[in-house]
């Protein structure tokens, strides 16, 4: 990442933005020490986008449908170096990221989950851990490899499952962990005291 001037967040979403929102909201309160420097979604209709918009940051959409991974990946990673990105957060981005566009911002990428991996990956976390009867579910901040949500740690948040929980109520009790989380993690990135061994993101 570049010394001196403030680090730029690139983020990456596709629908509500409600991560993007409150990192957004910490950045423009000065909580968390960085710039927004670019919003992307592959979908025209996100309200995250329409949200980057309204709060005056810089913004763009490709949509994605029916364009070859890479291609559009490349197009993607062009644009986040042209603003100068220093930090790639996923918000909600239901892509997986190329081998390509990974190592472009290599351990420069996170992404937000719903669940405590490597328990209930993909679509539908907080569906997949009320189906199968946990007590104790969650939210991670991973960094992002090629693979779907398996990236090393760099933070989890356990959250109860109530004996009356919808997906509905669950999932928002968990929402509400992931928009403190996913700051505190960019926070920790950003200042840049951890070291990673394999799979372990430990604090220097
Ligand atoms: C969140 O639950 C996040 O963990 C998952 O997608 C959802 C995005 O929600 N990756 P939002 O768009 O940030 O409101």
């Amino acid at each position: 990442m570049s010394a001196g001037s403030p680090k730029r967040l690139g983020i990456l979403l596709s629908g509500r933005g409600s991560n993007f929102e409150a990192i957004a909201r910490n950045v423009l309160s000065g909580r968390l020490d960085c710039e927004v420097g670019f919003v992307f979604s592959n979908k025209p209709d996100a309200a995250g986008l329409a949200l980057a918009r309204e709060l005056g940051f810089a913004a763009g959409c490709i949509p994605s449908a029916g364009v070859e991974r890479e291609v559009f990946d490349a197009q993607v990673a062009h644009l986040l170096q042209e603003h100068g990105v220093d930090l790639v957060c996923l918000a909600g981005y239901m892509r997986l990221l190329s081998g390509k566009f990974v190592s472009q911002f290599p351990q420069r990428i996170l992404n937000i989950h719903p669940s405590l991996l490597p328990a209930f990956p993909g679509l539908d976390a907080q569906y997949q851990a009320l189906t199968h009867g946990v007590k104790i579910t969650g939210c991670t901040v991973h960094l992002v490899d090629e693979n779907l949500d398996s990236g090393p740690i760099v933070l989890q948040v356990p959250v109860p499952v109530l004996d009356d929980d919808t997906v509905e109520s669950l999932s928002q009790r968990i929402l509400k962990e992931e928009h403190i989380i996913y700051s505190e993690a960019i926070a920790w990135m950003l200042k840049g005291n951890y070291r990673i061994e394999g799979r372990r993101v430990i604090k220097v």
